[in-house]
C-alpha cells in the first residue's frame, strides 16, 4: 500500500482528460496535476525545448511526493520516455498503452493517428504500433491547431472553425479507410464529437488520455501501490499562468469543478 498521491502533468488542460479516467478507476487515489499552461503549446516546439521542459515538471511532482507519475501528454511521451524512466518511482505515458487498444480495435489493419507536430515527427506511435503488428498500415497526421482551439475553448460541435479545421486535416486519413483512430495528443477527446462525426461512425476513435489512465491503474494495482482508503482523497492543481483561466475551463475537461485551490507556481525556479 502507498499513500501518497499520484502524479500527473500535461503542457496544459489536456492532461486533465486523463485525470478523469483516473477518477473513475481509482476513485480513493490522491493526485497532484501540474499543467505547465504558461508555456503551452509544447507540440510545436523543438525536440530539445520540450524534453528541457518535460524534465523540469517530473522534477516539480517528484518534489510533490507522488508514488508514480503519469506524462498526461503525446508530446512529452513522443519526446522524454528515458527521462520519465530515470525517475525514482514508477513513471507511466500514453503511447505504449493507447498503441496496443488501438491495434486491438481494429479489424482492417488501417489505423490513423493525430497529433501534435512534435509528436508526429518523432514518430513513436507508428514505431510502438508496428512493433505490436509490423503489418498495420499506419497514417499520421499533425493537427497543430487543435490544441489552441481546445485551449481557448472552441469545443462545441457546433463550433464551425472547429469543424473546418477538423476537416481539413483529417479527410486525408478519412480516404485512406482508416477504421480505427489514435487521439495521439490529450487535448483531443474534448473535441471528439467534431472529430468522429468528420470521420464517420465507423471509426473507433482511441483516447490516449483514457488508455495510458488504465494501464496505470492496472500496473499500481498489480504493484501492490494503491493507497489503503482510510486516507481523505485529495486532488491539488499548479500551474505556470493565470489559476482562473485554468479553473475555469478545467471542469469541461474533468466533467465536474475543481475542488480546492489551483496554486501558481515558477517552474523555472523549482
Ligand atoms: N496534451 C498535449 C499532448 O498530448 C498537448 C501538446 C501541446 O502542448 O502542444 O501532446
Amino acid at each position: 500500500m502507498d499513500n501518497r498521491p499520484i502524479g500527473v502533468f500535461d503542457s496544459g488542460l489536456g492532461g486533465l482528460t486523463a485525470v478523469k479516467e483516473l477518477e473513475l478507476a481509482l476513485p480513493k487515489e490522491s493526485i497532484v496535476y501540474f499543467g505547465d499552461t504558461g508555456r503551452v503549446p509544447y507540440g510545436t516546439r523543438s525536440r530539445e525545448t520540450v524534453r528541457t521542459y518535460a524534465k523540469q515538471d517530473m522534477d516539480f511532482l517528484i518534489g510533490q511526493n507522488v508514488k508514480a507519475v503519469l506524462a498526461a501528454c503525446g508530446t512529452v511521451s513522443s519526446t522524454a520516455a528515458d527521462i520519465g524512466a530515470s525517475l525514482p518511482v514508477p513513471y507511466f505515458d500514453v503511447v505504449v498503452p493507447t498503441a496496443k487498444a488501438a491495434a486491438a480495435a481494429t479489424k482492417n489493419g488501417k489505423i490513423g493517428i493525430i497529433g501534435t507536430s512534435a509528436t508526429i515527427h518523432s514518430d513513436s506511435y507508428r514505431q510502438a504500433l508496428l512493433a505490436i503488428h509490423s503489418e498495420l498500415e499506419v497514417y499520421p497526421q499533425a493537427c497543430p491547431l487543435f490544441v489552441p482551439l481546445v485551449e481557448n475553448a472552441f469545443i462545441s460541435p457546433q463550433e464551425e472553425i472547429t469543424r473546418l479545421v477538423a476537416e481539413r486535416y483529417l479527410a486525408p486519413i478519412r480516404e485512406k479507410g482508416v477504421d480505427t483512430l489514435i487521439l495521439g495528443c490529450t487535448h483531443y477527446p474534448i473535441i471528439s464529437a467534431t472529430i468522429g462525426s468528420v470521420m464517420g461512425k465507423s471509426v473507433t476513435l482511441i483516447d490516449s488520455g483514457r488508455e495510458a489512465a488504465l494501464a496505470l491503474a492496472s500496473a499500481l494495482q498489480e504493484q501492490g501501490l494503491l493507497c489503503d482508503g482510510n486516507v481523505p482523497r485529495k486532488a491539488s492543481y499548479f500551474v505556470t499562468d493565470d489559476p482562473e483561466g485554468f479553473t475555469s475551463v478545467a471542469g469541461l475537461f474533468l466533467g465536474h469543478s475543481i475542488e480546492g485551490r489551483t496554486e501558481r507556481i515558477n517552474i523555472e525556479k523549482i
